[in-house]
């Protein structure tokens, strides 16, 4: 049985409360501060999201001749390009002036870099016009069962 003891609100003054309060908002107003800070400084570390192996971007159907698309490999934008002259190529989409991602220029049999009107070669990753002053890196390629897997780049991808 209760006695009227037992629920009695506990003996806080009003200046009590206050100065608690005003703690708690000094303490919460540091941490806000700090810990982007901290994160900041000491971002966490990306290991274990490594290198995965091929991964499959489609079936052979999707990428027919005189077709380009921009697919997401491992976290980095990836041209599949297929041409008569070559077949199919993976090239890194990110264009090596000042890093845009690369698209297809169907008209023109080309990859394009859209900021700076940059141009390569889909057979080759070759640099054919614009300001960009490397190839295009290729990435690994093979076809298994009808899928087109892309695996590592062979070369340095721009901001990499
Ligand atoms: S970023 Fe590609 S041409 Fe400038």
């Amino acid at each position: 049985m209760n006695t009227q003891s037992d629920w009695q609100t506990p003996n806080i003054s009003r200046r009590g409360f206050l100065q608690w309060l005003l703690g708690f908002s000094v303490v919460s107003t540091v941490a806000g501060i700090l810990v982007p800070v901290i994160g900041y400084l000491w971002p966490p570390s990306r290991q274990g999201v490594g290198y995965q192996g091929p991964i499959p971007v489609g079936a052979v159907e999707d990428f027919p001749v005189g077709a380009g698309k921009v697919v997401p490999v491992n976290d980095k934008p990836v041209i599949i390009v297929n041409t008569k002259a070559g077949g199919i190529k993976a090239f890194s989409a990110i264009c090596t002036h000042l890093g845009c991602v690369v698209d297809w220029k169907k008209e023109k049999g080309v990859i394009h870099s859209p900021c700076h009107e940059g141009l390569f070669n889909p057979v080759t990753g070759a640099v054919v016009g614009g300001p960009p002053p490397r190839p295009l890196p290729p990435y690994e390629l093979t076809i298994k069962d009808g899928k087109v897997y892309v695996g590592k780049p062979l070369g340095q991808i721009y901001g990499a």
